[in-house]
């Protein structure tokens, strides 16, 4: 019998949200899913830096996990303005999310970059979260998934497999994100997973490709959630502004761990999701 699966959902809240934001944020997302178990759904929230001590504190005795959506690969030294990820750990992060599409294209960020801050949180016993996705031309010259793979093999490629159970993907195309971004088409982004489980298997070996979620990020909304979650190679969503809010956040929780179960994930599933 395949061991069951989790569902894994969570949100980036960019440069959004002071600590007061955040602080009434979760404490309502906190209410809003204290019946769901930790064991059906692994849920996070990365805020900003200056939140994140706070956000700690409130999630705690929840099932949202708290992360930083940037750290440098170094835990100390003369790097003004970075953010260790010793002191991530000190103010409560557990996850941090590495490569997100905003730090490679506006702030030059490289797959070398990723590949050591990779290693770094593999160190620190952080979950890490690699961002990986293809640009709109990229995808128009047929290439994404060969972008894909060069991605993952450049940031992975070294020292990476003992974080396996640590690790979580998110595929998001470039083209996809943002108030100017169009959803991926739910085939499409199917395809592009099994791509990226593809090279997850050749890095790691054949159990990796099923114990690596790979979760899927860019325009998603609750309309849009059944769609996504009713293919069998995207374990979870990455979302960003349908996810700012608690309730709207909500709907799309219950609406996937719905999608989740009909897909027969969970065998031991007995949520009711109403
Ligand atoms: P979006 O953001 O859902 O607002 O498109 C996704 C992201 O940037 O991760």
């Amino acid at each position: 019998m395949k061991p069951s699966k989790k569902l894994y959902l969570g949100t980036n809240t960019k440069m959004y949200q002071t600590i007061a934001d955040t602080s009434a944020y979760l404490s309502r997302l906190k209410e809003l899913t204290c019946d769901i178990s930790p064991q059906l759904l692994e849920l996070f929230v990365l805020p900003s830096f200056t939140a994140l001590e706070a956000a700690a504190k409130v999630a705690k005795n929840s099932i949202i996990r708290i992360g930083a959506q940037n750290m440098c690969w170094a835990d100390e030294g003369p790097f003004t303005g970075e953010i260790s990820p010793v002191m991530l750990r000190e103010v409560g992060a557990e996850l941090v999310m590495i490569g997100h599409s905003e730090r490679r294209q506006l702030f030059r960020e490289s797959d070398e970059d990723a590949a050591r801050k990779i290693s770094k949180a593999l160190e620190q016993n952080f979950t890490a979260l690699l961002c990986i996705g293809e640009t709109r031309q990229e995808k128009e010259d047929g290439r994404s998934d060969e972008v894909l793979r060069s991605q993952l093999q450049r940031a992975l490629g070294t020292g990476a497999p003992i974080l396996r159970g640590r690790l979580r993907i998110a595929y998001e195309p470039v083209w996809a994100i943002g108030a100017d971004g169009i959803a991926a088409d739910e085939h499409y982004a199917n395809e592009r997973h099994r791509t990226i489980k593809g090279t997850l298997k050749e890095l790691f070996g054949e159990a990796a490709g099923y114990e690596i979620p790979v979760l899927y990020g860019g325009s998603v909304t609750p309309e849009h959630t059944d769609r996504l979650m009713r293919m069998p190679e995207i374990d979870g969503l990455f979302i960003g502004r349908s996810a700012w809010d608690a309730e709207r956040f909500n709907r799309i929780i219950r609406s996937a761990l719905q999608l989740f179960y009909e897909r027969g994930e969970k065998e031991d599933f007995n949520y009711d999701c109403r």
